[in-house]
């Protein structure tokens, strides 16, 4: 047996009844995957700790109305939670730097870039994908109906954002304009350059939210 060993396991037997030892062979037996930074040992216990000035990584978010609670790093963008830990595909990343739009997420109601917030911006909020705009019982939003009316994208990698920022559109200004329209989506870029028709949906998603 070696020194380090015997040390060790003097330090199992002399103390009252759990070291860092047996904590260390427990997380090993049971498979457990912990951050040590994040536990000490007091009384003889393992407590969280939180180190001064560290993020809590557990955040709870409300995601197209369900409660989720998700482990995120501090520097962890909302649209990288929501693909890669949410399985919530529908939102892009293009740019990845707030200059394309094709991540357009609302929170509270209020369309963000989700590539350029923090998933802790959110915590306690609420954000709405456009994996939530379709009704429970399979009713499409105004605006995913006038994307179908009008067969408004060609690759329709921007389409989710553009959707997103319809959506806060018809909300905000039911009446809005093709120019208004315009104005409003501004922040979003389509690649495909198929702005006429993307206009098209979004007068056409203008007239079924007044009809709905
Ligand atoms: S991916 Fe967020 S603005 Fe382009
Ligand atoms: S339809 Fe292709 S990027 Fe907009």
């Amino acid at each position: 047996m070696g020194d380090v060993e015997q040390v060790e396991q003097q330090h199992d037997v002399e103390g009252d009844g759990f070291s860092r030892r047996t904590f260390i062979k427990g997380v090993i037996a049971t498979g457990a995957s912990v951050s040590a930074s994040s536990y000490v040992f007091k009384d003889g216990s393992v407590v969280r700790a939180q180190a001064p000035g560290s993020v809590e990584r557990l955040v709870t978010v409300t995601v197209n109305g369900q409660q989720r609670r998700v482990d995120v790093l501090p520097e962890e963008t909302l649209a990288t939670t929501l693909r890669y830990k949410l399985g919530l595909t529908g939102t892009k990343i293009g740019c990845d730097r707030s200059e394309c739009g094709a991540c357009t997420v609302l929170v509270d109601g209020v369309p963000h870039y989700s590539c350029s917030m923090l998933t802790h911006q959110v915590r306690g909020r609420s954000v709405q994908t456009i994996e939530g705009l379709e009704a429970a019982d399979g009713t499409l939003h105004p605006v995913q109906q006038a994307v179908i009316d009008e067969q408004g994208f060609q690759c329709a990698f921007c389409m989710p954002g553009f959707v997103m920022n319809m959506v806060a559109l018809v909300e905000e200004n039911p009446s809005a304009t093709r120019a208004e329209a315009a104005q409003h989506l501004s922040g979003n870029l389509c690649r495909c350059a198929d702005y006429n028709k993307i206009l098209n949906v979004a007068e056409r998603a203008v007239e079924l939210s007044r009809r709905s």
